[in-house]
């Protein structure tokens, strides 16, 4: 047990993403062939290596700026032999200029700005003509009660589904399957985030730590739990590739 609370270490995904739909998202993606696979803001890039696992033919390269979470990305493609195909590298996504056939970034579309429209706009030109985008986007859709004080601004300013796919339209691409987190995958999320805190508690006696989780937990069950929602749109990019 280390002096520190854990760092995502009951995570899978930094996403509310189930196994069963990270599968299928790279599945579907992995289908269409690609020969690359760019990840921005890939965080340790476990859907990154899921794509490259089932298109053989594919390089793949995650960007993030946070070192430790590329370390425990370049020591997963070991495990998964994938490292000669599946690379990371500590780059702002705002740095990227060669397109790739399939993009990936999932809840990473602040790299390019503050709103989605910004990031989509931006992410384009990185996606080959034929290619798709795999975007993993926030969304606010107000389901039940929730004490709004609670809430941040910025999560609040989300758009809904609808709103967010009608953007993707609007920046030129083509919707080519529309999903969304479900409740169990929202729980998962927020209790892997919460349980780096909350099992290091049951052994450190730390007011901050113990503050920091009692807050998060009340602004998530209290606040926004009945609002906030995620949307996963695999989009494609018209043209010839
Ligand atoms: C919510 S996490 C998502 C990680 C990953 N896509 C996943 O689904 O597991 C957001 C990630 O964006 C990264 N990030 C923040 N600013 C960035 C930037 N300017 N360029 C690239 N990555 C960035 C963070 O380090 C973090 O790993």
């Amino acid at each position: 047990m280390t002096d520190t609370p854990g760092f995502y270490e009951h995570l899978t995904f930094n996403a509310p993403l189930s196994e069963a739909r990270a599968d299928a998202l790279a599945a579907r993606v992995a289908a269409a062939g690609p020969s690359t696979v760019l990840d921005v803001g890939c965080g340790w890039g476990e859907l990154l290596i899921r794509v490259a696992a089932q298109a053989p033919g594919a390089r793949a390269l995650g960007v993030d700026t946070e070192e430790r979470h590329l370390t425990r990305g370049r020591a997963r493609a070991r495990e998964l032999d994938v490292s000669t195909r599946v690379t990371f590298e500590n780059l702002s996504g705002d740095q990227l200029s060669e397109p790739a056939d399939v993009v990936i970034c999932i809840g990473s579309s602040h790299a390019f700005g503050d709103s989605p429209a910004e990031a989509l706009a931006a992410l384009k030109p990185l996606v080959r003509p034929g290619g798709r985008l795999v975007l993993g986007e926030g969304t606010w859709e107000v389901r039940g009660p929730g004490d709004p004080d609670l809430v941040w601004d910025d999560v609040v300013a989300l758009p809904s589904v609808a709103a967010l796919v009608d953007l993707a339209v609007e920046a030129g691409f083509r919707p080519l399957w529309i999903e969304t987190a479900n409740e169990d995958e929202l729980f998962a999320f927020e209790s892997g985030y919460l349980a780096d805190l909350e099992e290091w508690l049951l052994h450190h006696d730390d007011a901050d730590v113990r503050a920091r989780a009692d807050e998060h937990r009340r602004r998530w069950l209290h606040g926004y739990r009945n609002a906030f929602g995620f949307a996963y749109l695999t989009l494609g990019v018209p043209g010839h590739s």
